[in-house]
């Protein structure tokens, strides 16, 4: 079998960014307003009003202070509350696949790959922008890669379960040198006028490239391990799909949009994700304290906390522990790979680190990787 590792990983960061401030004060106009236009019913008991948001709970909860996105116009307009992104015709790349393709060329660089070098290309991604032709293939085209491309997805874990598909490619001989990206534009499934969710997500794309030991560049990542795990949860969903077009409300229905227990989805991946992390430690022969840095999911800072407290036995710094939520708030699967992209260029050859997601599925994923010489 062959040894698959991480060769580098490439990083696009949409332009815009809206602040917690930004965001409440265009929620709390649409909310006004909501209020104002059903003052009788309101008045009579016959409807709830609708409750303003507050900075200050956003960041508490959650430690998101702002988010960058593809469109801020349309989502901070309290007449639209979500992204305008024109359609495209169909001899133009898709917008998902052109930020891919700004993430790839990034990891294509720093491996000092040329892209023809590249034998397969795979989009794992929270949402898809259409069902076929794949983003993949798209990401494939442009870049002029060869062999084979396809796009999967697996809600926030769609990264790392990206990778592991990748490494086993490599490991079984079917590929060399994988190409894996994640464009998340997670402004387009979120709700902005939904008061407990609106200010989750952001938008980003990501890129990890896996390759063979034999061609990886010196400073690349040894893959230890990785492992995945599915558990089915009704607390995350997002109802949209190909045949909702005979829904009665149709694709603008509230459950056609993400939806959550966030309390739920607290409580219950929290021990689910710290005991995967510390069996698949185990199984490694490792300890929580073998580990120089956790890349985790970046969805709560609470969450975070919590997870490297039960495996550390003590409450991880943010040197151990990074996040990047104050400035990229949740980008789905992308998540881990920009705190991994941002916070791992001071590892030592040797050191261990440990890249981890979990979401919706629910699912989680661990890749443990040591960085070589
Ligand atoms: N502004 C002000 N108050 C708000 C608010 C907002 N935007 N959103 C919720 N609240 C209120 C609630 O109504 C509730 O009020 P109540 O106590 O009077 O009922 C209170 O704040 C606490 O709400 P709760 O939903 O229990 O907050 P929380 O501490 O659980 O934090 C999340 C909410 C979403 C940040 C948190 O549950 C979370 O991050 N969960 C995991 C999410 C996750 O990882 N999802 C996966 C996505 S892929």
């Amino acid at each position: 079998m062959k040894t698959a590792v991480i060769s580098s990983t490439g990083l696009w960061t949409p332009p815009n960014s809206i602040s917690n401030e930004e965001l409440v004060a265009s929620y709390n106009a649409w909310a006004e307003n909501w209020n104002l236009e059903r003052e009788a019913d309101i008045a009579a008991g016959l409807i709830e009003p609708k409750p303003m948001s507050s900075v200050e709970f956003i960041e508490k909860a959650s430690g998101i202070k702002a988010r960058y996105v593809m469109n801020k116009t349309g989502v901070l307009d309290p007449d639209i509350m979500a992204p305008r992104i024109p359609e495209r015709p169909n001899d133009q790349i898709s917008v998902m696949a052109e930020m891919a393709v700004k993430a790839a060329r990034e990891a294509l660089e720093r491996a000092g790959r040329r892209p023809e070098d590249v034998d397969a290309v795979i989009c794992a991604a929270s949402n898809m922008q259409r069902a076929y032709p794949a983003m993949a293939i798209e990401v494939q085209k442009e870049l002029g890669c060869s062999g084979f491309a396809f796009d999967m997805n697996v809600a926030c874990s769609s990264a790392t379960f990206g990778i592991q598909a990748a490494a086993d490619f490599v490991r079984s001989g079917s590929a060399r040198s994988v190409l894996m990206v994640n464009p998340e534009i997670c402004s387009g499934h979120l709700n902005f006028t939904d008061r407990d969710s609106h200010f989750i997500f952001g938008d980003v794309a990501t890129a990890v490239l896996v390759e063979e030991e034999s061609l990886a560049p010196a400073g690349h990542w040894k893959i230890l391990g990785t492992k995945l795990k599915t558990e089915f949860s009704n607390n995350i969903r997002n109802n949209f799909g190909f045949l909702n077009r005979t829904a009665p409300e149709g694709i603008d229905a509230p459950d056609k949009l993400f939806v959550q227990e966030g309390r739920k989805v607290f409580k219950e991946v929290v021990p689910m994700v710290a005991t995967m992390i510390t069996e698949h430690l185990g199984e490694l022969g490792l300890q929580g304290t073998d580990l120089r840095r956790m890349w985790l999911h970046q969805a709560n800072a609470n969450m975070n906390r919590l997870i490297s407290s039960k495996v550390l036995g003590r409450e991880a710094n943010e040197d151990e522990s990074p996040t990047v939520l104050d400035t990229y708030a949740n980008t789905s699967s992308a998540g881990s790979i920009i705190a991994f992209h941002k916070h791992s260029e001071d590892i030592r050859p040797g050191e261990r680190g440990l890249i981890c997601s979990f979401g919706a599925g629910y699912s989680a994923g661990t890749v443990f990787v040591e960085k070589a010489a």
